[in-house]
């Protein structure tokens, strides 16, 4: 609990004010580190950690309210939050190593190497998830009429740290384990990474006499599919080739609603938690067209900007995880599925 307190307070505030580094603007760059330590640097430069602030969908949603309390997680350090030319060209940097690793001259890590130049404090919880849950975990905010931050409500917004706890693999994995596992261990592939959705979901597909059954199963994700953003949804959608006006969709995620006092509570969640699975089955009839005709089915994790998904859901940016495309007839009867009904 000390540790807890001592790195959040030293390193990261969960959204709560910007990070001061005691370092004048251009010091708090990257390129700082780029000569030594070109491996980690190539694998952050690819990385959602360097593009928080360019990225076109936090830019699409920020263009709206454009809050301080946003630029706090997303573009954190003072130094970027500046009206002056260094600022702009640091905001492109978005999370950077100086705001993970430096405050001042003193650098902070797991442990020091034997051959390291820098003023290194050891900090045991650096990198574990107490270290990600300086950003990765808060609830919904309240905001003074200035569009400051009030307070935080009691209902999470990002909930990812707490589903990682609540779950399984709070025993044998870090973050970092599934996160981390490039050369360098910068890259912290996720939901922009197709391997990594289809390392994290596994889809069965099988029919009974007039109906097609699916099951989604969180397989390998160390919290909730989808987790993080709130904008985060997968939908599943089927339909003939020749009637796709008869396209039938779900769609599994969460759902909220503001309240008086400020802020939001969840009304709905049907994202999977680690190990458990999700069953949908539909008519194959509803789709229109012939038996012998293939149906095609898709499973889209959807990024985007917005927080209820209606249908169509095809609007929206999207990864196609898994994709079908048999006759019904050619489906896997469930009855010889093992497994219950797959
Ligand atoms: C002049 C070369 C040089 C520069 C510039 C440099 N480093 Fe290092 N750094 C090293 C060396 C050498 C090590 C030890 C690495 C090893 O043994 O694997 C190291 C180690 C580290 C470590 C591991 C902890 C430790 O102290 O051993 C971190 C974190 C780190 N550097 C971050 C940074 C960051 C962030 C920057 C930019 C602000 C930076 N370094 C700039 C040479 C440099
Ligand atoms: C307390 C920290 C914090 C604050 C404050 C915050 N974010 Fe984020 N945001 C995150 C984290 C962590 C993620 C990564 C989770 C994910 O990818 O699902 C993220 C992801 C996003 C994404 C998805 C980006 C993508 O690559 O798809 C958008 C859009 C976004 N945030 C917009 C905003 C906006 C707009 C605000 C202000 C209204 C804001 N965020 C405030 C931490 C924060
Ligand atoms: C999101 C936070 C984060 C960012 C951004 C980040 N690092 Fe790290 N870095 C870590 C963590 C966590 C570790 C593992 C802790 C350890 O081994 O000491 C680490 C370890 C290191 C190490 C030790 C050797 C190694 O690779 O494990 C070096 C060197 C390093 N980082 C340099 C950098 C540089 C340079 C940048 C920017 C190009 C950077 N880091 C950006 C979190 C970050
Ligand atoms: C200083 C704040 C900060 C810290 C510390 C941090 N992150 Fe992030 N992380 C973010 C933000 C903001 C984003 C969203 C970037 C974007 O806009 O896409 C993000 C994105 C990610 C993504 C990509 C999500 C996606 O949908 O593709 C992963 C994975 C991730 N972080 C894992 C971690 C892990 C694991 C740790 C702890 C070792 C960590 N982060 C520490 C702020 C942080
Ligand atoms: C057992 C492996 C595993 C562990 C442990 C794990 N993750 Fe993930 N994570 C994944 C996989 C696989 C995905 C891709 C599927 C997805 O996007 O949900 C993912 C996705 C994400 C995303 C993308 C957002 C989203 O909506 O899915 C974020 C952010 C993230 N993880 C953060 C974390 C943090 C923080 C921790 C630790 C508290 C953690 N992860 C622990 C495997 C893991």
């Amino acid at each position: 609990m000390f540790l807890k307190l001592l790195l959040l307070f030293e390193l990261f505030s969960q959204g709560r004010g910007p990070i001061e580094t005691s370092r004048a603007g251009a010091e708090n760059s990257a390129e700082q580190c780029r000569s030594c330590h070109a491996a980690q640097y190539r694998e952050w430069r690819s990385s959602r950690h360097s593009m928080a602030w360019t990225n076109d969908f936090f830019q699409f949603d920020y263009r709206k309210s454009r809050k301080q309390w946003c630029r706090n997680c997303h573009i954190p350090l003072v130094a970027q939050q500046k009206d002056d030319s260094a600022a702009i060209t640091l905001r492109n940097e978005g999370i950077n190593c100086i705001t993970c690793h430096v405050r001042g001259e003193t650098f902070f890590a797991k442990s020091k190497r034997p051959k390291s130049p820098h003023n290194t404090k050891p900090l045991a919880t650096f990198g574990d998830d107490r270290f990600c849950e300086g950003c990765h975990q808060f609830n919904f905010p309240r905001f003074e009429e200035s569009g400051e931050l009030k307070n935080y409500t009691e209902e999470p917004m990002q909930n990812t740290v707490a589903q990682f706890r609540a779950g399984p693999y709070v025993q044998s994995h870090t973050c970092r384990d599934c996160h981390a596992r490039s050369p360098a261990g910068h890259s912290y592939a996720g939901a922009h990474d197709l391997n990594m959705l289809r390392q994290a979901l596994a889809f069965r597909v099988c029919r009974t006499s007039e109906r097609v059954h699916t099951r989604l199963i969180n397989q390998g994700a160390g919290h909730n599919v989808p987790t993080g953003d709130v904008h985060r949804h997968i939908a599943v959608k089927a339909w003939r080739s020749n009637t796709p006006e008869n396209l039938v969709e779900a769609f599994y995620g969460r759902r909220f609603k503001p309240i008086v006092e400020g802020g939001k509570v969840t009304i709905w969640d049907s994202s999977l938690p680690p190990n458990t699975f999700r069953d949908w089955n539909f008519s194959h009839e509803a789709l229109g067209g012939e038996p012998s005709e293939p149906i095609n089915i898709e499973i889209r994790y959807l990024y985007g900007s917005r927080e209820s998904y209606l249908p169509p859901f095809s609007e929206s940016p999207h990864s196609v995880v898994f994709r079908v495309r048999t006759p019904f007839t050619e489906l896997a009867s469930c009855l010889s599925v093992r497994s219950g009904s797959f």
